[in-house]
This record gives C-alpha cells, sequence and structure tokens, in this order.
C-alpha cells in the first residue's frame, strides 16, 4: 500500500465516510406536499383563514394529485412583555383570538377533509414557565431544574426562550409533554424551527419526544441547517431546510409581507444548494429548499418560465412541495403547472438530481429512476438573453439512443441519439425523461454506489469519469455495490474501471445477484493511481434490479473503482 500524505485538501471529496443512515422513523418516504401558511398568511394566521385553504387545497384539486398537508407556521401563540404566554406546564398558550376553537378543533377540521396538519415549535423553554416556575407534566420537576437561564436560544416571534440543559433530569420529560400535547391536537407534521448546530441537543429530544407519541409524525428541521451537520439531520428528521427563507420579504406589508413573495435571485440561489446537498437525500430524509411560490401568476415574483423552472428545480431535488401562495386565489395557469402529474413523479421518485453541468448561468441536473430511466432538466437562469443549453448522454450516465419525452408539455421528441439540447430564453426550463434504447451501455458511477463504510470518494488521481472513484479501506471484505437494471433476463456485459499503483495484486470476488460469477478476479497493478484500466465479464441479469457487488478476498483491499459499465 502506497502511505501517501496527501493535503487535507486534495484527499477528500464529498463525504468523508458514506452517510449516516436515513431516519428510521418510517416517515417521509416520500417528499412532504401541501401548503405552508408563512409566506402569504405571515404573521396573522387565523382559523378562519386556515380553514379556507384547507377548503381551496380540496376543492381546487390538488389534494387529489398529493398535496395534503395544511401547515400552521409560526404566530398561532401568544405573547407578554416577557416573551410567550404558557399552560399550566410551561408549553407555549395559543392565541385565542385567533384560534377561538383551539388548534385540536382546527386539526379536526383539517382531517375531515382528508388532509393532514402540520404545526410549529422552536427549541428551549419560555422565560415565562421558569419565572412562575411550572410544573413538568406527569414528574415532580419543575421548569427551572432544566432550563439554562444563562443563554437564550433563536425564535422569531415572542423570543425569550431559553436553552434547555438535556443532562438535568426532567428535560426530556419536558419536551415529551410538549410533543404528547401535540400529538392529542392530532397533530401530522412538526416543523421545528430556528435549528442551528448548537441544538442538536433539541433536535434530538423532539425526534424522541414525537416517536414517544406513537403518533406518526412527519419531522421537519428549519432553517438554514450547516452542511457539515448534515448525516445527523438525516439520521433525525425526515426533512431539513438547506438555506434561509425563499421569501424576499420585499412586499408592501408589514414586515414585507404581501405580494412579491419571492423573487427571481431567491429561487437561482437555490440551484447551489441542491447540487450540494444531493447525497444526504433519500427516501425518509429530503433536502428542503422551502416553500413553492407558484399558484397566484406573476404576483409572487416570478415570471411564468421562472415559476416553472422553480418547480423543475424543487422535482429534481426531490424538495418537499409546501406551496406558500394563496389557494384561494389560484390562477388558471399555475394550477396547471401544480397538478403537472410528470413533474409531480419527478418529485416524488425518491431520488435526487445531481447537477452535471453549470456555467455562464447554463445548468444541468440529471438523475436515474428506478425503472433505469434517466430525469434531466436544462436550465438558463440568467436574467437577458436566450441560450443553448446542452448535455452528452454520455455525461447523464448511458451513452446511444434514448426516447425522449418533454415532461411539461408531455411530447414526445422521438429518438434522441448521443446528446440533447433546448433553445431556452432567460428563466425557462426543459424537462425531459429519456428512456436509452436497450441495449445501450449505461455507466454507473461508484461514486454513486453503496461502498464499505470508511471508504472515501477521492478525486486526487486524475482520469476518472463523474466526480471521484472510490477508495475503499484496505482490507478484505472491503466491498462497493451496485445497482443495474435490465430489461429482460439476458447474459451482459460488465466492465469495471479500476487503478492500482501497486505492484501486488488486489483481487476481488465479482458477485451478481449474492452468486460469486468470478471469484479471486485479478485486479492487478495498473503501473500508477492515474492509470485505470477495464475488467470486462459476462454476467447472468435477471428482468428488473440486479445488483453488482465486488468484494476485495485479500487483505491488500480493493484497487480504486472508478464506475460499472453495463453492456
Ligand atoms: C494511496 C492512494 C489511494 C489508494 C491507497 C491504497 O493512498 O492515494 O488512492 O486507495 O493508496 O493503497 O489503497
Ligand atoms: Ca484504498
Amino acid at each position: 500500500m502506497a502511505a501517501l500524505a496527501l493535503p487535507l485538501a486534495v484527499v477528500g471529496l464529498g463525504v468523508p465516510e458514506q452517510p449516516a443512515a436515513a431516519s428510521d422513523n418510517g416517515l417521509s418516504v416520500r417528499p412532504a406536499m401541501g401548503w405552508s401558511s408563512w409566506s402569504f398568511v405571515r404573521r396573522w394566521p387565523t382559523e378562519a383563514k386556515l380553514k379556507a385553504q384547507a377548503d381551496a387545497l380540496v376543492s381546487s384539486g390538488l389534494k387529489d394529485h398529493g398535496y395534503v398537508y395544511i401547515n400552521l407556521d409560526d404566530f398561532y401563540q401568544k405573547c407578554d412583555s416577557n416573551g410567550f404566554v404558557v399552560d399550566q406546564y410551561g408549553r407555549w398558550a395559543v392565541d385565542e383570538a385567533k384560534f377561538p376553537s383551539g388548534i385540536k378543533a382546527l386539526a379536526d377540521y383539517i382531517h375531515s377533509k382528508g388532509l393532514k396538519f402540520g404545526f410549529y415549535v422552536t427549541p428551549g423553554i419560555a422565560k415565562n414557565a421558569v419565572t412562575r416556575n411550572t410544573p413538568i407534566e406527569g414528574t415532580s420537576y419543575r421548569a427551572k431544574d432544566i432550563a439554562d437561564t444563562s443563554k437564550q436560544e433563536k425564535n422569531y416571534n415572542c423570543k425569550n426562550m431559553y436553552y434547555i440543559d438535556y443532562s438535568k433530569p426532567g428535560s426530556q420529560e419536558f419536551v415529551n409533554s410538549w410533543a404528547r400535547q401535540f400529538a392529542s391536537w392530532g397533530v401530522d407534521y412538526l416543523k421545528i424551527d430556528g435549528v442551528g448546530s448548537h441544538d442538536i441537543p433539541d433536535v434530538r429530544a423532539w425526534d424522541k419526544a414525537l416517536r414517544a407519541t406513537g403518533r406518526p409524525i412527519n419531522y421537519a428541521l428549519s432553517n438554514n441547517l450547516a452542511i457539515a451537520d448534515a448525516p445527523t439531520w438525516r439520521q433525525l428528521a425526515n426533512s431539513w431546510r438547506t438555506q434561509g427563507d425563499v421569501e424576499c420579504y420585499c412586499g408592501p406589508g408589514p414586515n414585507g409581507s404581501g405580494f412579491p413573495l419571492t423573487d427571481w435571485a431567491h429561487i437561482t440561489s437555490r440551484f447551489n444548494s441542491a447540487a450540494n446537498w444531493q447525497q444526504y437525500a433519500g427516501p425518509g430524509g429530503w433536502n428542503d429548499l422551502d416553500s413553492l411560490e407558484i399558484g397566484n401568476g406573476d404576483q409572487v415574483g416570478l415570471t411564468a418560465d421562472q415559476r416553472r423552472s422553480h418547480l423543475t428545480l424543487w422535482a429534481m431535488a426531490a424538495s418537499p412541495l409546501l406551496l406558500g401562495t394563496d389557494l384561494t386565489a389560484l390562477t388558471a395557469t399555475d394550477k396547471a403547472m401544480l397538478t403537472n402529474d410528470r413533474l409531480i413523479a419527478v418529485n416524488q421518485d425518491g431520488v435526487a438530481a445531481r447537477r452535471i453541468s453549470n456555467s455562464g448561468g447554463r445548468q444541468v441536473f440529471s438523475k436515474r429512476e428506478a425503472n433505469g430511466d434517466y430525469i434531466v432538466a436544462l436550465f438558463n437562469t440568467n436574467t437577458s438573453g436566450n441560450q443553448t443549453v446542452g448535455v452528452n448522454w454520455s455525461q447523464v450516465g448511458f451513452s446511444g439512443a434514448a426516447e425522449v419525452t418533454d415532461l411539461w408539455s408531455g411530447a414526445s421528441a422521438g429518438t434522441v441519439t448521443g446528446s440533447y439540447s433546448a433553445a431556452l430564453r432567460p428563466g425557462e426550463t426543459r424537462l425531459i425523461r429519456a428512456t436509452p434504447q436497450s441495449g445501450n451501455t449505461v455507466r454507473h458511477e461508484a461514486e454513486n454506489a453503496s461502498y464499505t463504510v470508511g471508504s472515501t470518494i477521492d478525486s486526487n488521481h486524475g482520469g476518472f469519469s463523474g466526480t471521484g472513484f472510490v477508495n475503499t479501506p484496505n482490507a478484505a471484505g472491503a466491498h462497493v455495490e451496485w445497482t443495474v437494471e435490465s430489461a429482460t433476463a439476458r447474459e451482459a456485459a460488465l466492465t469495471l474501471r479500476y487503478a492500482n499503483g501497486t505492484t501486488a495484486g488486489r483481487p476481488m470476488d465479482v458477485s451478481v445477484n449474492g452468486v460469486v460469477v468470478s471469484a479471486g478476479r485479478a485486479f492487478d497493478g495498473t503501473g500508477a493511481w492515474t492509470t485505470w484500466a477495464d475488467s470486462t465479464l459476462t454476467v447472468p441479469l435477471k428482468a428488473g434490479s440486479n445488483t453488482v457487488r465486488v468484494t476485495a478476498t485479500t487483505a491488500n483491499g480493493a484497487p480504486n473503482l472508478d464506475y460499472l459499465d453495463r453492456g
């Protein structure tokens, strides 16, 4: 083994090891869809307004396309000069002027329409609870036993939220009592806002508390979460906001409320986070790009082209689709966008797209769906000038010809060979589904496969394809596993591209669907870590998904692995 001491900056690209598993709370197997009160209703939510939005979600037909959450955001609570007014157990009191029938009645109404109810909280414990030293429900502890009054949490409303000291007995019980109250009201989704990396103890406590209620509650973190802690967010929650608010706060009302709700700069700034956070999204945990500001025409602050790009990016990124607009005043154009089932299917396919090019306002994202189709989104994010945006099928991950469908219009673009391009107006997008013709070679980059924990995705030895190669720990048993599709049961050629900069062999077993098809296959020295070689073998594939795994059989470990091509 070549023990090279490389500067950190060139050793690691992306994650140091395979990301931690997604939350196992069983929720949000697909990104949530619905509506949130923040963008349009802002600081004045009421029972009547929430009911009207719920009614509109149903009567507009949006519910039938999968939009089911009605999420009540901040400003349902009551403040006095010391912060939040609290109930007898130190939890936020609801403002009865805004919600005269209480939250449970609102949730019941929402449920009666076949919808789900989302709610809102922030970390910590209110100053008024500490001042009154309220008891913690079901325990002999009190607020003063658990509060750390030396620090205040971030809060956007009544403020005056002290930190909770989670080393103190009663702290988890306090959060449990709050979660139990929410569950008893019928909460189906909880956004915990104002969360930073210093709040990881709160995020854990709320995760435990929500699970302890026994009620399925989709758990969402907000906002502008640190990417360095992505493995933690992913393990604990079902979604996490990758950036600050999508709202421009540039409307004429108080707090910048009213139309416009957003602007193009607040949309284009999300392309980078969609690309950077891509690897963390998957069933059970999603990168939340924030509310979808579509529904009310151009007055939201975006042209129709820009709104289609907005929805296309959210669909490609598999972001939750939580509308921020006024559902009681949907325009026909926007309703057609939101109910385009081809777009919704791209959002709900369980895959977050990676960015494959980004230059001069021309951006291309692509993803491969479970059935082997590729979805490709081309964007011109500039504000002036038409541009031709193109992509080679090899960048997308296959070669040869594909049947192409335009997903916005549904029109077939016929058989397209080698590459695809579109002339786009400023702000315009093109979204296509490409179904490679059978017999095409399909490339599976090792960096998108699953691999032994402790492996790194490196880019320090050139000549690789994609964004890097997998460097596994040098030990027997080190492995990389790909999922490979085949339309029919057949014999297929597999090509493994690898580099071995040592002079010692690094044999591996190649197995297909758990059966070793080539035992101790030789992966000898290639002369240098930058010299890549192909090892091709013919293997039996079944129709549908197949797993192909390579496993090091000696303590030399595996060579560096670049990709697997399926012929
Ligand atoms: C070097 C080389 C790595 C390789 C490793 C190994 O550190 O830079 O890319 O994986 O040797 O011996 O496996
Ligand atoms: Ca290695």
